[in-house]
């Protein structure tokens, strides 16, 4: 073998390692992605749980935010609001349970075990119709609360169900006050 030739084949040699190390990297930056969606554990903790900051939200009104996916209604209600939910008869509503996922087991529909806080000023509710999903719209309908467009179903200021097609209250999702002006859902 003359020298020319050991030359080329060390260099030949060379080439094949750098295009398999190549090929390496490029699998590897293909593989990552699947990896990491795989894992779930980062990015379904952040999501599973969100703080939202209220103190912009003036009373009469409320924003709607977004949590695994879905709306959430966080009203601050005025002292009407508060009087109208609590002037009915819990036993003569269409659903009298509470759907309040803060309290184990199926207590009465009152207002005070629908509302965030002690006051009855928060009310915190998933903003999906019970009957078929959509959302339905505040400060609407027969009973002041929420009115869903698609099948006319009509919710009171504590959000439960008062006339047509839907069959259970909005319900109430985990939430609890962290500090004075955040509520953290999840
Ligand atoms: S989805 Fe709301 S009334 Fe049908």
């Amino acid at each position: 073998m003359s020298h020319a030739e050991d030359h080329e084949g060390t260099r030949r040699d060379f080439l094949y390692y750098a295009t398999g190390g190549a090929g390496v990297i490029a699998t590897g930056a293909a593989v990552w992605p699947l990896v990491h969606q795989m894992n779930p554990s980062a990015d379904v903790q952040a999501l599973s749980s969100i703080r939202v900051d209220v103190s912009a939200i003036q009373p009469g009104t409320q924003i709607t935010v977004k949590w695994l996916g879905k709306p959430v209604f966080i009203r601050r209600r005025t002292e009407e609001d508060i009087a109208a939910a609590n002037d009915v008869d819990v036993s003569t509503l269409p659903d009298p349970i509470a759907r309040n996922n803060n309290i184990d087991g199926d207590v009465p529909a009152t207002d005070a075990n629908r509302a965030l806080d002690e006051s009855g000023e928060w009310l915190v509710q998933m903003g999906v119709c019970t009957h078929l999903g959509c959302v339905p719209l505040n400060d609407a309908g027969e009973f002041g609360g929420w009115f869903c467009p698609c099948h006319g179903s009509h919710y009171d200021t504590s959000g439960r169900i008062r006339k047509g097609p839907a069959p259970e209250n909005l319900p109430v999702p985990l939430a609890e006050f962290v500090d004075e002006s955040t509520i953290k859902l999840g």
